[in-house]
């Protein structure tokens, strides 16, 4: 596989054998730690991260390798004024692989054309965000043993939040899944992907804006942050960003094997108070984020193991 831009490039088989690499990793660290011994990830970040930047650069040093990058636009050339399109070209001279952030949408797809190593969509703007998918899909695996047949919440800002819009797309390929979107009118699951990914497939989903009214429902409450960074109006940001907290009492009619998930960085949609319940996955799942990174590494780099 040349590049990751989307989850859809990953056919369900092969997001199985990453699964099942990710899971012998776990378990055999060791048999990893000089897999990628000489070879150079570049993880070129042009808007903020903590975990997809860290995971990537922590998945590589595991697997014996070494990491080169930067961490925000203004300490690359990009503030001289150079393409996206020359700083990749140029980045792919020195690297194996890179992973790239990107507050516009697309910018990946841009890069790839001039790269000449593998590139990985580590986020662009409002769209996708794949690698996040990978380790919600582990964690759901490893949470759940399975994706067929669960019943998916997922609230909060669904139009700008780019994980939900891969989430979807990938539980969408599984049978007898069941969507619930818990959002404000405002924020609303973008409709073309309902189209293309739900109603195309005559997938049953619903739309609902308070998440009392769904609990018992769910096999998975996937929380997300309003993304601030994406609102072109201060007051309208101010106005949505605490439509949902997450607190024990709202937890209270939800199944006892439910799992509460969420991509981090959290604001306030989920209350610390939470955190001790056991249902509460998204620590698990920012640490899966790194397993299922080292997995994705060795398929890119075509490393057998
Ligand atoms: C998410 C992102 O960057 O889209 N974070 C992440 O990669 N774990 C979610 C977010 O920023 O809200």
């Amino acid at each position: 596989m040349k590049n990751l831009m989307n989850i859809t490039d990953l056919t369900l088989e092969e997001i199985d054998a990453l699964i099942a690499t990710a899971e012998d990793i776990i378990a055999n660290p060791e048999k990893y730690q000089d897999s990628c011994k000489h070879k150079l990830l570049a993880a070129l970040f042009f808007e903020p991260s903590t975990r997809t930047r860290l995971s990537f650069e922590a998945a590589m040093h595991r697997l014996g390798g070494s990491v080169i990058g930067f961490s925000e636009a203004g300490s690359s050339s990009t503030a001289k004024g150079e393409s996206l399109s020359d700083t990749v070209q140029t980045v792919g001279c020195y690297a194996d692989i890179i992973a790239m952030r990107h507050p516009k949408e697309g910018a990946p797809v841009v890069a790839a054309r001039r790269a000449g190593v593998p590139i990985i969509n580590a986020g662009d703007g409002a769209h996708n965000h794949p690698t996040q998918t990978l380790t919600d899909l582990l964690t759901i695996w490893r949470e759940k043993h399975t994706f067929n047949g669960l019943t998916i919440g997922l609230c909060g800002d669904l139009k700008f939040g780019r994980t939900v819009h891969s989430l979807v797309a990938a539980m969408a390929r599984y049978t007898g899944v069941k969507f619930v979107f818990i959002a404000p009118e405002e924020l609303k699951f973008p409709h073309y992907i309902i189209e293309d990914e739900l109603e195309s497939r005559g997938i049953e989903y619903k739309e609902v804006t308070t998440m009392e009214e769904v609990m018992p429902e769910l096999d998975v409450l996937y929380m997300t942050r309003v993304q601030k960074e994406r609102f072109f109006n201060e007051a309208d940001y101010i106005r949505l960003k605490d439509t949902y907290i997450l607190t024990p009492d709202k937890l209270e009619p939800a199944k006892k094997d439910m799992i509460i998930m969420h991509p981090l960085p959290r604001v306030n949609e989920i209350s610390v108070t939470v955190d001790d319940d056991p249902r509460a996955a998204y620590f698990r799942q920012a640490k899966n984020g790194m397993y299922i990174r080292m997995a994705l590494i060795l398929k890119m780099l075509e490393v057998e193991v």
